[in-house]
């Protein structure tokens, strides 16, 4: 009864429902809040990272100092830890265990900006839905994850983490996750509950740097930044982590407007919010708050329900609600929030996790990281068919340090994968060459940052003995991530020197990029006869790389995130607003302007009179190694009501020679709006397997309701008036089709 009631629960959302099951929970929260001591209270909202010495933090838990722990992840230990609060508190109230699962537990998928590249989000649910199975087979029940900022510089090193530059991709994406991680009900006992983070803006931290400031105004908040957290509060998500940064002027863990008017107000939410690590305390650093009990009481009444770690609100709220300054109906209503996802979770009746579970590594586990490894690669260039190696090829030269680098290629926020069990591009290309193609291996460069260019003298010798190049290079994976933000974007170390040395033997050149977010690869793309972006692949990526190099499979990733020629470009994406002087692509570059040319001689658009303003590669873009052709798009109705739905009918030919997969998208312009409104916006995508000549009758259906947008007047509104679309390959392609939305 239980089981249906949480499902029950977890289907209808965010909001509470009120039906009967829900109410048991809630008379079960209830009655437990009545028994609880202050100090019990308090202990709840404390969350602790596990330091290793059982016997002490035994004795904390004992005395229900604590609610939940991070970071443990020995299922001996965690039930040990576990019997102490069931067996040994007063109260018996079981922990609630979490951590980092990002991108897989042990068997590790692609990096989440690498998932996105794959548009297909049953993949991505069905990556979590075995992190969630390897990860709760250690007694986790909690992952801080998804990330679902949007992130629109690839300087900030967290953009590896989330799903890149597009609020619709992002929401898409953090959903699936979502599911993944809670399964059909959060009870299950290999269910783990998700945490949308990092609530919120923080991927627009200025200059790219981490836990900087953020400036967004209310409107693009809502039009850009909040829309992937409404979609996981209604895909149900348990828990929401506060954000490090200020977003003018005011940090996360204090900002009652976004977690208690807009999260639980506006949207219903009525599970737990979790301070990220000590950003309580930190709103001292910022200048937000004296000290800690200052930093405590305003997190607790902005809505911080969980302290991750600063110890704020145990040591400081006594006090502070002895003082009348904190409110005791504040405190409930946080243990509230607690308890009712411990109960969700079905701790009180499961607390123990089965210690001889064998689920990690399972075959079917890393199957599914590889496929995700293979859809998430994205071909960006493939002159002459360069791709797949051909059967011509009799040796092959593997060149670069991340060609066989078994911890790198896993990516960030991997604590638990083991780079033991990843197998490397070298590796699995050997072993597809088999004894048919002869393999030759020269590193150049021992690792990425590595400036010594010894190596590059032999790794040209090898390249002259082939009859083609494969060059891996890329970033290591410390390079990303959290803190890890880069100034310049170009490859590290002496890599570009090696890709230029190769090129010159006038061989094939094929260049693997094995990286955190998008390089500013120009140089090396034109060096390169073929080009294959790699996100961070995770444990398989060697084995996918392989398949996709000799034609086993045929890369369908797109980019997820605009990729810059240089990182003066940066911010640059695609769904940008309408600026007063758009380009008209007659605009003069830097090398052609004429010596003294006259002060507006060259047009008043907006532009880089070095970079122009096209990017390296647009979002949404990636190539096959067949062709597709779109045609026939045509509308069902191009006069629409605001409750109608657009039907976009249009006919996809694979007109290659390769049965592939194409992600088709469908982008829109809202042409004239009571605010400026962006060049075009993704509203829907598909990918579409086609074998070679087939041609299919493709709908995509678009209700009219999602066309609205945050107005002048600060309402979602869908405004009528005329809108364009775009059916296309990626976002810089196809031809406009206008429609009209009535009053
Ligand atoms: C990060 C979070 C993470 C937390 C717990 C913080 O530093 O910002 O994303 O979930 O640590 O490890």
């Amino acid at each position: 009864m239980l089981y249906t009631c949480v499902a029950a629960c977890i289907l209808a959302g965010c909001s509470p429902t009120g039906d009967d099951k829900n109410a048991v929970i809630e008379q079960k929260v209830e009655s437990l809040l009545k028994r609880m001591t202050l100090e019990e209270k308090l202990g709840q909202m404390n969350q602790i990272s596990s330091y290793g010495n059982v016997e002490d933090m035994s004795a904390l838990i004992r005395r229900g100092e604590i609610g939940s722990i991070l970071n443990e992840v020995d299922p001996q230990r965690i039930n040990t830890l576990q019997r102490v609060a069931v067996e040994e508190s007063r109260l018996g109230i079981p922990l609630l265990i979490a951590r980092d699962v990002i991108h897989g537990f042990k068997t590790v998928f692609p990096i989440p900006l690498g998932q996105a590249a794959t548009f297909d989000p049953q993949l991505v649910e069905d990556g979590a839905r075995i992190s969630a199975i390897e990860a709760s087979s250690a007694g986790i029940r909690w992952t801080f994850s998804p990330m679902i900022d949007v992130a629109r510089d690839p300087r900030w090193g967290r953009m590896t983490e989330g799903s890149g530059e597009d609020t619709y991709l992002t929401s898409v994406m953090g959903v699936a996750m979502i599911k993944g991680y809670q399964g059909d009900s959060l009870n299950d006992p290999t269910s783990i509950a998700a945490c949308p983070k990092h609530f919120v803006g923080y991927g627009a931290a200025e200059g790219g740097r981490d836990y900087n400031s953020t400036y967004i105004s209310e409107r693009q908040l809502r039009n850009v930044y909040l829309p992937p957290f409404e979609a996981a509060c209604k895909a149900g998500a348990a828990t929401y982590m506060s954000s490090f940064n200020d977003n003018d002027g005011v940090p996360s863990s204090g900002n009652k407007f976004i977690l208690r008017d807009i999260l639980r107000g506006e949207w219903g939410f009525d599970g737990m919010v979790v301070s990220d690590w000590t950003s309580i305390t930190e709103m001292i650093s910022h200048g937000f708050a004296a000290d800690a009990a200052e930093a405590a009481r305003r997190a607790v009444d902005a809505g911080v329900d969980m302290d991750m770690v600063s110890y704020a609100y145990y040591k400081e709220l006594p006090q502070l609600i002895k003082d009348g300054k904190v409110k005791q109906q504040t405190i409930d209503d946080a243990v509230r929030n607690i308890l009712r996802i411990k109960f969700r979770l079905g701790l009180f009746d499961n607390p123990y996790v089965d210690e001889n579970l064998d689920v990690l590594y399972a075959p079917a586990h890393l199957e599914a990281a590889k496929r995700a490894a293979v859809e998430s690669a994205i071909l960006l260039k493939n002159e002459k068919q360069t791709l797949p190696i051909p059967a011509s090829v009799r040796t092959l030269a593997i060149i670069g340090p991340m060609a066989d680098a078994p911890y790198e290629q896993m990516g960030t926020w991997t604590f638990d994968g083991d780079k033991n069990h990843t197998v490397t591009p070298l590796k699995a290309i050997r072993e597809l060459a088999a004894d048919k193609i002869q393999v030759i291996y020269e590193p150049g460069l021992s690792f990425s940052r590595d400036k010594d260019t010894k190596g590059i003298a032999k790794a040209v010798a090898a390249a002259s003995r082939a009859d083609m190049v494969v060059v891996f290079v890329g970033e290591e994976a410390i390079l990303s991530g959290e803190a890890h933000c880069l100034a310049d974007l170009n490859l590290q170390g002496a890599q570009s020197e090696l890709i230029e040395a190769l090129s010159k033997t006038g061989k094939p050149l094929v260049t693997v990029v094995m990286a955190g977010r998008p390089l500013t690869i120009g140089k090396e793309a034109a060096l390169s006869s073929a080009l294959l972006y790699s996100f961070h692949p995770g444990t398989m990526g060697g084995p996918a790389l392989a398949d996709l190099l000799f034609g086993k499979a045929v890369p369908s990733g797109k980019t997820p995130v605009t990729f810059p020629k240089s990182v003066g470009q940066v911010p640059i994406y695609y769904s940008h607003n309408r600026t007063g002087r758009p380009v008209t692509g007659n605009e003069i570059l830097l090398d052609s302007i004429p010596v003294e040319a006259g002060q507006t001689s060259l047009g008043c658009t907006s532009f880089y009179l070095d970079e122009g303003w096209t990017p390296l590669y647009p979002f949404g873009y990636g190539l096959s190694y067949t062709t597709f052709e779109y045609d026939n798009i045509r509308l069902a109705a191009d006069k629409l009501s605001v409750s109608d739905t657009l039907r976009v009918n249009f006919e996809l030919e694979n007109t290659g020679n390769y049965t592939a997969t194409e992600v088709a998208q469908l982008y829109i312009q809202d042409k004239v709006g009571s605010i400026n409104r962006p060049v075009k916006e993704l509203k829907r995508f598909q990918r579409v397997t086609l074998k070679p000549g087939e041609r299919r009758k493709l709908e995509f259906k678009l209700p009219v309701s999602e066309l609205a947008f945050w107005n002048i007047d600060m309402k979602k509104t869908v405004e009528p008036g005329e809108f364009a679309l775009w059916v296309a390959t990626d976002s810089q392609s196809g031809e406009a089709v206008p429609f009209e939305v009535t009053e």
